[in-house]
């Protein structure tokens, strides 16, 4: 038995043993496909720099309150996502929904980033056969389409991340998720940095580093702010129980407020990183910006090319990267499995079995969207873009929205002021007003302006 910082008695749900644990595990939920291939796409393809300010105050106003309150609310009620909605909502109201879209969440964002962590594991096997080391923009793009038009090998690799994922997930909270990520995430930054060296160093590497911090903001639009508000709420895996989940298993002397922002700029810099190592090679090697979703795997295997041993540092790379999305997907399928374990009942292998399968069978629609589906459009999208859409710009906005309007108008106050505190043993009044604040009124009405202006629901 231990004790919440409410002074409650708990059962002895499992903890994270250490705070670099601590840190390392949420980091590790953070850091993903959304630094390393999400970022540098919608970066690209909304303009560069001034996206890069616009995302940078979301991550400040939105990302990093939200994710402080979902920490403290499962610290608080050490469950689930749904159940700590249950637990701490007064009676009859139904903040429990948040818990359940979360789930849904889940399961769509697990659908479409198993397959960009399929992606990237075809792309080890391929760049251990050396076909795709080139500089020549027709080499790697022929070398992307053929991956993603295989149905078979979409598929495969697929369910084989699936099966990894699966495997960890059945091993339990300390052993498999903490164990795994700290150890990888330096090597993982050295590489990054090494990369990005090389790029800068391309000739013609200056547009691409104007590209990324030279803001032009004729280039900003109502749809791009959208974009980068989602961004940041996915980056950060918030806004859908992710955090709450791992906030359950924090302890009670952890200082949320300041493991939140470490992680959000630890994030940041990451992300940096990646657009550091890409852009420049974009406009080295004659790419398009704007490529989308392939933006990734056609400029890294360039800059790679024209690197000594650079056929084995790009080995390494997308090793790295793979293991880097498996800790972001172990954070997302935590949260329907954490569910079924506790509401259910059902043991853990089981809990994992179902949860797994369900993906693998939604996730199929992902994976299939570039070969077998892809004449199939919803909403003028493909699944993967329908996936991805949904929860980046809808789900997480909504998710993120109700959980700061639920700490701060119905919890209140008093109570968010004992958990940040940790009961008083913390000196951080001035953080805890200045944040309630945000999270009161600008929070809310940021998420809401940019929700409804990005929708075109107002304009
Ligand atoms: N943040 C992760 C990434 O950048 C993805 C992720 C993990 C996520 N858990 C999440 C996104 C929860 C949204 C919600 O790759």
């Amino acid at each position: 038995m231990s004790v919440s910082s409410s002074g409650k008695p708990v059962s002895n749900r499992a903890k994270f043993a250490t705070n670099l644990g601590v840190l390392a595990a949420t980091l590790g939920s953070a850091v993903g496909l959304g630094n390393i291939w999400k970022f540098p796409y919608l970066t690209g393809s909304n303009g560069g720099a001034a996206f890069l300010l616009v995302y940078i105050v979301c991550m400040l106003l939105i990302g990093i309150p939200v994710m402080i309150s979902e920490l403290t609310l499962g610290r608080e009620a050490r469950s689930n996502a749904i159940a700590t909605m249950q637990k701490l909502a007064p009676a009859k109201q139904p903040w429990w929904l948040i818990g359940a879209a979360g789930v849904l969440a889940a399961f769509l964002i697990m659908a479409f980033y198993s397959e960009v962590a399929a992606w990237v594991f075809a792309y080890i096997l391929k760049a251990v056969q050396g076909a795709i080391l080139s500089t020549d923009p027709t080499v790697t793009k022929a070398a992307f389409n053929d991956l993603v038009a295989n149905p078979g090998l979409s598929l495969l690799w697929q369910w084989i991340d699936l099966a990894i994922v699966g495997f960890i997930i059945y091993l339990g909270v300390n052993k498999g998720i903490e164990g795994v990520t700290k150890k990888l995430m330096p090597v993982l930054l050295f590489l990054l940095i090494l990369v990005g060296i090389r790029s800068i160093t391309l000739p013609g590497a200056g547009q691409g580093l104007s590209f990324l911090f030279q803001p032009d903001f004729s280039k900003l639009t109502a749809a791009g702010f959208l974009i980068a508000m989602g961004l940041a709420f996915f980056k950060l895996s918030v806004g859908m129980g992710t955090m709450i989940t791992y906030g359950s298993y924090f302890r009670d002397d952890q200082d949320i407020p300041a493991t939140a922002t470490r992680v959000a700029f630890s994030d940041l810099a990451v992300s940096l990183l990646a657009g550091i190592a890409i852009f420049p090679a974009v406009f080295a090697f004659g790419y398009e910006p704007n490529a989308g979703p392939s933006l990734l795997f056609l400029t890294i295997p360039s800059v790679f090319a024209s690197m000594p041993v650079g056929s084995v540092f790009m080995v390494i790379f997308f090793i790295l990267t793979f293991i880097a999305s498996i800790g972001a997907q172990i954070s997302l399928v935590e949260v329907p499995v954490a569910l079924l374990e506790e509401k259910f009942h059902l043991s853990r292998p089981k809990a994992t079995i179902f949860t797994m399968l369900g993906i693998a069978l939604v996730g199929s629609l992902a994976a299939l969207s570039n070969s077998s589906l892809a004449g199939v459009h919803v909403f003028g999208m493909s699944f993967f873009d329908l996936f991805d859409y949904v929860t980046s710009n809808l789900l997480l906005p909504l998710g993120g929205l109700f959980i700061a309007i639920f700490i701060s108008w119905i919890w209140g106050y008093k109570k968010l002021t004992a958990a940040l505190s940790n009961n008083g043993r913390l000196a951080n009044q001035l953080v805890i007003k200045v944040l309630y604040g945000i999270l009161l009124v600008v929070t809310p009405v940021l998420v809401t302006i940019v929700l409804l202006n990005g929708l075109k629901i107002i304009q």
